[in-house]
């Protein structure tokens, strides 16, 4: 069982976009709390290829911003490593250059679609080469403000589009059909960009100017559910997580969970840097089976395989419905989670566009595969913790990407 107190890693997706705008604002933002994961280090690296100079001291990370108009044509082409969030936040920005640059990354990434990027920014007068996929070639132009609706829910897609939108000329709106995280749209306000949000539709407007910040990052829910899970399905736990955000975009997973019957607790809820910030209590519970689809699953699109490995344990069978998007991820995460959970005494089945998942099982010894995706690499671990016997996991160094001391937290607690 888990017991104790602890904090997890700065959010992954803010600590992106703090160095992002960092370097597209006028003078020094600091960041604390920033996530020194192997995905936003490669958002560190492409910024310092692009002229930034961005220094370390002690637990604070210094970005010498130089203006919207102030990267310089890199070297190199960028290399994004794993992260998704860097390449397609980074070519809304890219698009925009009077340089030309390209930007690729390792052999996951360079299957993951990028035409879902490379539409809207075409539309915006963008000129990218690519075949859909990384690399992309991009040559920088003069970009026009457009109306996009967005065919898929992504938030690294509105996020990319509103940044090519800081340069574009009018305005640029982005309409969701469900509510995506939009931590891009509270951070690109507190820079002091002109964007406005009513309902699902975000308009930014081209922006001379962005302010340097001072930023403290807070943890990530994200990594916090593999602990909060951790407690839930172990007799006997009590953790405390400090320092959580639970900005609402992000909480579907704790909505989901409390729904079925988690003890689950909200302490000392705050705000920091215009993002909803508390303690995170969870406690040993008795889960019951839910459904979930719709409008929840972009706000707990990370958390699915955990969902998947809670309703295993849960009494009753659950079903996960249009979460589709789950195949483009570090892996094919429907694929994925079924296939190592199925291993160690799951009865997952998967459909086109989600799972059918029988509860009421314990797990059981086998060896696991991560298929170097750091969120089914920590499932696995997680649901070890149920397990009378050890489960050996092979590639589980991916856990790297989000949270380096995800071994050390639990074994602490
Ligand atoms: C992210 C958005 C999500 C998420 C990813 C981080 C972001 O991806 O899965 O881990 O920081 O914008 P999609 O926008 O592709 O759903």
């Amino acid at each position: 069982n888990l017991k104790g107190i602890t904090t997890v890693l700065g959010d992954k997706s803010i600590s992106h976009r703090s160095i992002m705008l960092g370097a597209l604002a006028e003078g020094i933002t600091t960041i604390t709390g920033f996530l020194q994961g192997d995905d936003c280090i490669s958002t560190i690296n492409c910024f310092k290829n692009l002229g930034i100079k961005i220094e370390q001291n002690d637990d604070k990370i210094i970005v010498y911003g130089k203006g919207l108009y102030g990267l310089s044509k890199p070297n190199t082409p960028l290399y994004v490593g794993n992260s998704g969030t860097t390449i397609r936040l980074i070519s809304g920005i890219l698009c925009a250059q009077n340089f030309s640059s390209s930007i690729t990354g390792d052999s996951s990434i360079v299957k993951r679609p990028m035409k879902r990027i490379i539409e809207p920014l075409s539309l915006m007068g963008a000129n990218i080469l690519s075949d859909g996929f990384a690399p992309l070639n991009i040559e920088g132009k003069a970009l026009k403000g457009i109306t996009y609706h967005m065919p898929i829910d992504s938030a690294q897609v509105k996020s990319c589009i509103l940044l090519a939108g800081l340069y574009a000329q009018g305005k640029t709106t982005v309409v969701e059909n469900f509510k995506s995280r939009n931590h891009s749209e509270i951070m690109l306000k507190n820079f002091g960009a002109n964007i406005d949000v009513c309902n699902n539709a975000i308009t930014i407007a081209q922006t001379k100017k962005l302010k340097p910040q001072n930023i403290n990052i807070c943890g990530d829910i994200s990594s916090a559910c593999f602990i909060i899970v951790g407690a839930l399905i172990t007799k006997n736990s009590h953790i405390i997580i400090k320092n959580v955000g639970i900005n609402e975009t992000r909480t579907g997973f704790l909505d989901v969970l409390l729904k079925m019957g988690a003890n689950i607790k909200f302490l000392n809820i705050k705000y920091e840097n215009g993002e909803k910030v508390c303690d995170i209590e969870a406690k040993s519970s008795t889960l019951k089976s839910v459904n979930i689809g719709g409008d929840i699953i972009p706000r707990m699109i990370d958390e699915i395989p955990l969902f998947a490995l809670v309703a295993s344990v849960a009494q009753g069978t659950s079903i996960v419905k249009n979460a589709t998007e789950l195949k483009f991820k570090e892996s094919n995460r429907i694929e994925t989670i079924s296939i190592e959970l199925n291993k160690i005494g799951a009865n997952i089945k998967t459909t086109d566009d989600g799972m059918i998942i029988e509860g009421g099982k314990t797990f059981m010894a086998n060896e696991c595969n991560s298929h170097n995706d750091h969120r089914i690499a920590m499932c696995i671990a997680i649901a070890s913790l149920m397990c009378k016997q050890p489960i050996v996991l092979n590639n589980y160094e991916c856990v790297n990407i989000s949270f380096p001391n995800f071994f050390n937290i639990l074994e602490n607690l």
